[in-house]
């Protein structure tokens, strides 16, 4: 398997016949995967630095959040350590519910020690005394894993009353979620652990200054805190060199679909999308969805964009159709997903998912018609405009992207168009 390959730091050179076809500028398996910072080496670091020169360090690296958003993690931690409020937090966002990634959930496996390390830091720079790692119920059996890692943490000393023998106290606690999409919403997952059904608050205030228990915190995702782990024990210069001016740095991939070596795999910033797909071995591509299907869906002549926060940015997930998938049947299965996922708060995302479900279902059945396909787009775009938070802002996407980039296909689907539902033009469905 490809993460075993990664695991065992097996030179490129060596991989099976197959499993990439371009060895540079490509980087298969950088520091993420196959460094090994020593257990406390950025705690250590940043400790001897100092909470400034520590904060410092990660705003001269340029990190930005690897959920998708891409906001500046230094300047997260500097709001949070200039934030009002006695007791501050650090969260850490393992709620990787977007179909199509699975790259926290290999770093939990593989790099726990790395994740939990920059909670730790995190919490260094801000002043927080506990974090907690909010894991995807799905991940449950990562837990006793996780737990014996903490535990190695605090026989260590880098976790719980003085650490390293200093006057700096943090611990880390894991709570797990029970399965919603919408928990991977950073507020409506502080209002989860707080003990709350899982539902988005009002931004702003932003977590920075009110966020778990109404308390200062900073929530980052998993990769994020690993990479800030990272950048402590090796400096910045190294990751400031990496990637492209606006996104420095490296970044996962969950590579999934179509392709002839799935898996996580870490690149530089600014890769386009056709090198991502000859490094995994991908033919006869039809369409990549980039970002999950919160994300966008992009036909061939989007293939030289590049994977950056600038063009194409994902919080990982990178799927690949090739010419046999039918799409208009995966984009139906991604809007009822939403619709199945919506938490019901607001109007827009509640009723306009429901809609655009059963919109999906005509498309795909052959029953629309042209009007069908303006409304569509008129429902998504009301979604995108007036939803509550992300999920509804963006349940849309399948269809309009489906609409906007494959339109060709959409006519052809429509009703009186010599369309039998059975026959599909002998495409698969996903
Ligand atoms: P956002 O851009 O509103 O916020 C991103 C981060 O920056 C948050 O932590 C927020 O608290 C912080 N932030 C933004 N403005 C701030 C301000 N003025 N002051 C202080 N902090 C501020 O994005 P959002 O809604 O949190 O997340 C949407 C993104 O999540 C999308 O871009 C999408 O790519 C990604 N996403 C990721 C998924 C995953 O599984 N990783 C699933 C679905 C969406």
């Amino acid at each position: 398997r490809l993460a075993d390959l990664v695991e065992r730091g097996v030179p490129l050179a060596d991989w099976p016949r197959g499993w990439f076809s371009v060895a540079q500028p490509v980087r298969l398996a950088g520091p993420l995967l196959s460094g090994r910072p020593r257990r406390g080496e950025a705690l250590r670091r940043a400790m001897r630095q100092g909470r400034d020169a520590a904060l410092h360090e990660i705003r001269l690296a340029g990190l930005r959040g690897c959920g998708g958003a891409g906001f500046s993690t230094g300047l997260k931690w500097r709001l949070a350590k200039e934030a009002v409020g006695a007791a501050r937090y650090v969260t850490c966002n393992a709620d990787e519910g977007e179909p199509g990634t699975f790259k926290d959930r290999l770093l939990l496996a593989r790099r726990p020690d790395l994740v939990f390390e920059g909670m730790s830091v995190a919490g260094y720079v801000i002043g927080a005394k506990r974090g907690l790692l909010y894991l995807r119920g799905e991940y449950a059996y990562l837990m006793p894993h996780l737990r014996a890692t903490l535990r190695r943490r605090h026989a260590e000393g880098l976790l719980g009353n003085r650490v390293l023998g200093t006057d700096f106290s943090f611990d880390i606690d894991i709570q797990l979620g029970a399965g919603a999409y919408v928990c991977g919403e950073e507020t409506a997952l502080l209002e989860s652990l707080e003990g709350r059904r899982g539902i988005p608050r009002l931004r702003p205030p932003y977590p920075v200054s009110a966020g778990y228990l109404g308390g200062p915190t900073v929530n980052n995702n998993v990769e994020t805190l690993a990479w800030a782990a990272h950048i402590l024990a090796r400096g910045a210069a190294g990751f400031r060199a990496r990637g492209t001016a606006q996104s420095p740095g490296g970044k996962l991939l969950s590579i999934a679909g179509d392709v002839a070596a799935p898996g996580v795999y870490e690149f530089d910033f600014g890769i386009t999308v056709r090198e991502v797909l000859m490094a995994c071995g991908a033919a006869d591509t039809q369409a990549v969805q980039v970002g999950g299907p919160s994300g966008v869906l992009i036909s061939a002549a989007d293939f030289d964009r590049r994977i950056a926060f600038e063009d194409l940015s994902t919080g990982g997930a990178f799927t690949v159709f090739d010419a046999s998938r039918d799409l208009v049947d995966i984009a139906r299965q991604f809007t009822h997903f939403f619709a199945f996922e919506s938490c019901g708060l607001c109007t827009p995302c509640r009723v306009g998912t429901q809609l655009l479900a059963r919109a999906a279902d005509q498309l795909a059945d052959g029953r629309a018609g042209g009007a069908d396909l303006r409304r569509i787009e008129e429902t998504g775009r009301l979604m995108r405009q007036t939803s509550h938070c992300g999920l509804g802002q963006t349940a849309a996407n399948p269809l309009l992207d489906l609409l906007s980039r494959f339109r060709p296909l959409c006519e052809s689907r429509l009703r009186g168009d010599g369309f039998a539902p059975d026959a599909v033009d002998g495409r698969r469905p996903c």
